[in-house]
């Protein structure tokens, strides 16, 4: 078998209960479709989920990344999808769909995408992480720690297959530029740029040259697209998705998620306007209630046979994660107090593209010169 492509691809189409859920009607509209296109031989296996109010479609094929007829698949899918939350009288239906027409691509066009394309290993555990109410850059800390932070992953130190370390591709999402980094060498680098997570993203990982793996295949990719950026207002926040490889000269499945038993701090949240901590949490409580949120995770697992998803593993469905979860809602409570205050709304710079710039426009004429 030549290689798999895992394509993992989302948008907001509609929810229920303002920006809550994914109702099960809409999931079904994607689940009979892509259950078409898997029986038409386009896809080897699917899997549908709902991150918050976000429809999430896993796919595997052999197409490669960017394929025109994968990334048509999903516009069709979200399409189908946004005309029934149009008639359910869903919830801000259709809001990640920011152009009428597909162009070969979705990306420019509203929905996020994480894929890649690899050499599908004897065994080949994987992850996709899938976050609501919060953007890209919030998945700077976790991967960071997963692929360069000893005292996450153990393995870095005492197992020679990931010794080395790994490569990091950062996307400068404001300037679109990108570098790639090396870690351990560079590491003081990379966290200079990535700690500021609205700007600089980690979009892929490498594994270095000369080792066991191809150091052309990405053991890690993350979505980066920039809604404003596309809308050119508020339309919702880049709710980001992102796969990681496990086990066999990549960090251990436990590795990955001990990176998420510290609830840091991301924006989004209500209104996409606050800083919050993030969530670990199981699939039944993948929506956002309190103040929209807080912002949260969910994580499945699965191994790939060739090509075929043997799982989902519901994997922050554990009560291993239950003090971080407490903790997360103990900095909730903290930060909530805040209200409209920094550090818990956003800079204003951040604000830039959210409805604040309306309500500061009818003062301008009331300010004179001091
Ligand atoms: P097993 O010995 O259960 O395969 O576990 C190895 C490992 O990677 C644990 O982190
Ligand atoms: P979503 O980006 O998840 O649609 O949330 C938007 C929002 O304004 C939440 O308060
Ligand atoms: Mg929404
Ligand atoms: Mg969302």
């Amino acid at each position: 078998m030549g290689k798999i492509t895992v394509s993992l691809i989302k948008a907001d189409v509609g929810s229920v209960a303002g920006h809550v859920i994914v109702p099960d009607e809409i999931k079904e509209v994607a689940r009979n479709y892509l259950n078409e296109k898997k029986e038409e031989g386009k896809i080897i296996d699917f899997r549908v989920f709902n991150a918050g109010d976000d429809l999430e479609l896993l796919m595997t094929h052999t197409r490669g990344v960017d394929s025109e007829v994968i990334h048509k698949i999903a516009w069709d899918v979200f399409k189908l999808a946004a005309e029934k939350a149009k008639e359910l009288k869903l919830y801000a239906a259709g809001q990640d769909l920011l152009v009428d027409a597909f162009s070969g691509n979705v990306r420019g066009l509203g929905p996020g995408v994480a894929e890649m394309e690899f050499t599908e290993r004897k065994a080949e555990p994987f992850v996709a992480f899938m976050m609501d109410k919060t953007e890209p850059g919030a998945f700077n800390l976790p991967i960071f720690k997963i692929f360069a932070d000893p005292f996450t992953t153990a393995g870095l130190v005492i197992d020679p297959k990931l010794h080395n370390g790994f490569v990091f591709e950062i996307w400068d999402i404001i300037e679109n530029k990108r570098v790639f980094m090396k870690a351990p060498e560079e590491m003081y680098d990379i966290l200079a740029l990535i700690g500021s997570k609205g700007r600089f993203v980690i979009k892929r990982v490498y594994p270095k040259e000369g080792g066991a793996l191809p150091p052309d295949e990405p053991v890690a990719v993350v979505s980066t697209e920039k809604l404003y950026k596309i809308a050119g207002k508020y339309v919702g926040k880049d709710d980001p998705v992102a796969i990681v490889r496990a086990q066999s000269g990549l960090p251990a499945m436990g590795e990955i998620l001990e990176a998420f038993s510290f609830p840091h701090m991301v924006s989004g949240w209500m209104r996409g306007s606050h800083n919050g901590p993030i969530l670990p949490v199981p699939l039944k409580y993948s929506k956002c209630t309190r103040f929209d949120g807080p912002p949260r995770c969910i994580a499945v697992g699965f191994q790939l046979n060739n090509g075929k998803l043997v799982g989902p593993v519901d994997l922050f469905d554990d009560p291993a994660f239950e003090y971080t979860r407490m903790k997360a809602m103990e900095i909730t409570d903290y930060i909530r107090r805040h209200g409209p205050f920094e550090p818990h709304r956003l800079p204003s710079e951040e604000m830039e593209y959210t409805t604040l710039p309306k309500v500061l426009d009818k003062l301008k004429d009331r300010f004179e010169p001091v």
